[in-house]
């Protein structure tokens, strides 16, 4: 048996310098989403997400509260894992900096570096921002700020170790040009062009004046830069480079590199596309086959940060929820999930308040989505109590595959529309999540759910029910609404897997048995037994829920 197409996605390992906010779950929601996307589709995927656990900022957080940096990365690991846990999140592996897999390996490749020629010993002066990790020259600082951040940098004087970034830059040139899927989006590759243009500097490695990270293993006092200790993530985790010699050590490495994937925030695409393909030319191993820059989640026109909160002071009237944990805790994990994914367009940065969010989870989740569910079990248990056959008129030659023969055989022309259009959505999910269009792929499934609902407007079964001889309309109708829906519950599964299990229980459907394929054939179940059940989206009454959220 051929075996199956791999696919490996990594989202950013996280910083657990404290709480992740609902800006961080964006990166991690689409990541999500494309997995389960693949692994629907048939690959066999490899999903990575975890913890970048070293450096000086963790280090001063923890002796500001009195712990040791591992008490209190434990801490904050155990919450992101916890949230992860509640949002669904299947990754594969979640790999943290301070585990011994990861440790070994990143001295192996700062030794392997080593070996090649590209690190030497010298004196660093420059100067450094502590959240961001990051070194910058006097030219690089904007008003004398961190560049990326925009907060204060400090002078840093130290003997450290180099690796020789600069020699790689007309490599990194060569594999843009060559290999423009590398970097996207565009805008991002240009930008990178013009940073390696302006001149790259060798990039400092190791830090001596705190110890909170990975010794260097040639020489004691020195731990290694966080970046190199984070970036090296992609393949530690995957079992290289090999440092115990166990039997199968490196299979997953073998199996999944390079990745297809590396999914990451527009901030830190200079690290991934610049310092981690260097690394990784000098050992030698090959590169990763793209790296996707996303737009940031902004709060009052600024990136949602942890800081940015503390000094928006907040209007109290309309306090935007930006804990991923209350926001689940008050509208679902779904709900969540639809906003992020349907609200921005990738690449781009777009504007965070609760209210869009609920009046998103009202019009598309409550109103479209949640009344086609409740309207559709509701109509079938009056009309039919529950049961439902597949009609022969409609599907005299079995099942219909394609939208011509949909629009041939229906009896009536809205039949056809609605059953083409059915069976052409999948293929158009397809394409939009090629290209990581993820809000376009969920308009063609809405797209679907509004037409099924003005199928209902059209039709009119109560009106049918009305009629003994209109029986048999009747229940083609109430049979092609069923099937809409159960093409829903498959095209949804990536995004809103909570939400097309229950979809599926209520249309009396295996929920376990999500087949892709399944969403381009009309007319496959040969009965329904559907039950109605709870309302998936009650419909959030948003002035009480500000006041709600004021009071709380
Ligand atoms: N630890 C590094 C990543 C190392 S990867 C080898 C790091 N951590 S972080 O916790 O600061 O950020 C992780 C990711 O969260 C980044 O991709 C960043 O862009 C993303 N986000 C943080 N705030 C965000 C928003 N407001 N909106 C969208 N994404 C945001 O950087």
């Amino acid at each position: 048996m051929a075996e199956k197409s791999t696919y490996y996605i990594t989202t950013p390992i996280y910083y657990p310098s404290a709480n992740l906010h609902v800006g961080h779950t964006y990166c991690t929601v689409m990541a999500d989403a494309m997995a389960r996307f693949k692994r629907l589709r048939g690959y066999d995927v490899m999903f990575l997400t975890g913890t970048d656990e070293h450096g000086q900022k963790i280090q001063q957080i923890a002796e500001e509260v009195g712990d040791t940096p591992k008490e209190y990365v434990d801490r904050v690991v155990a919450d992101i894992k916890e949230l992860w846990s509640v949002m669904e999140i299947s990754y594969d592996d979640f790999i943290r900096t301070t585990e011994d897999r990861h440790k070994r390996r990143v001295q192996e490749i700062f030794r392997k570096i080593y070996e090649a020629g590209d690190i030497y010993r010298g004196v660093y002066e420059g100067w450094y921002c502590t959240p961001c990790e990051s070194f910058w020259t006097d030219t690089q600082l904007r008003n004398a700020k961190c560049p990326d951040c925009g907060r204060e940098v400090v002078r840093a004087k130290e003997d450290a170790y180099f690796f020789k970034l600069s020699a790689y830059a007309d490599r990194l040139l060569a594999l843009y040009e060559e290999h423009p899927e590398f970097l996207e989006p565009e805008t991002r590759r240009n930008e990178m062009t013009r940073f390696i243009k302006q001149g790259l500097e060798d990039l400092c490695i190791s830090r001596s004046s705190f110890d909170w990270g990975i010794e260097v293993p040639i020489e004691e006092g020195q731990v290694i830069y966080v970046w190199l200790d984070a970036l090296s993530n992609y393949i530690t985790a995957l079992g290289w480079p090999t440092v115990d010699g166990t039997p199968g050590e490196h299979d997953k490495y073998d199996k999944y590199w390079p990745a297809d994937v590396h999914l990451v925030g527009k901030e830190i695409v200079r690290f991934h596309s610049i310092i981690w393909p260097a690394m990784l030319m000098s050992l030698g191993y090959p590169l990763p086959k793209k790296v996707l820059g996303h737009g940031w989640l902004l709060l009052d026109g600024g990136k949602l940060s942890k800081s940015k909160l503390a000094e928006a002071g907040q209007d109290k009237a309309r306090r935007n929820i930006v804990d991923p944990v209350e926001l689940i805790e008050r509208y679902g994990v779904d709900a969540l999930k639809y906003f992020l994914l349907r609200e921005y367009t990738f690449g781009q940065d777009g504007q965070f308040t609760t209210e869009t969010m609920l009046q998103r989870v009202n019009s598309d989740l409550a109103n479209d989505l949640g009344n086609l569910l409740s309207r559709t079990t509701g109509m079938n248990d009056k009309y039919f109590g529950g049961v439902i056959e597949r009609p022969v008129a409609l599907f005299a030659d079995g099942p219909i595959t394609s939208a011509e023969t949909a629009v041939d055989v229906a009896v009536d022309a809205r039949d056809g529309e609605l059953i083409a259009l059915a069976l052409g959505a999948a293929a158009k999910v397809e394409r939009h999540m090629d290209s990581f269009e993820f809000n376009r792929a969920l308009e063609t499934i809405w797209e679907l759910i509004s037409r099924s609902n003005k199928y209902i407007d059209e039709t009119e079964p109560w009106t049918l029910a009305k009629t003994d001889g209109d029986r048999e309309r009747l229940g083609q109708v109430l049979y092609n609404l069923a099937e809409s829906l159960r093409i829903v519950s498959v095209l949804i599964q990536p995004y809103l897997h909570w939400s097309s299990e229950k979809i599926r229980e209520q249309l009396g459907l295996d929920s376990g048995a999500v087949v892709w394929g399944d969403a381009q054939v009309f007319g496959l179940e040969a009965a329904y037994r559907t039950a109605k059940g709870e309302n998936l989206f009650p419909r959030i009454d948003i002035e009480k829920e500000f006041a709600s959220i004021a009071e709380g």
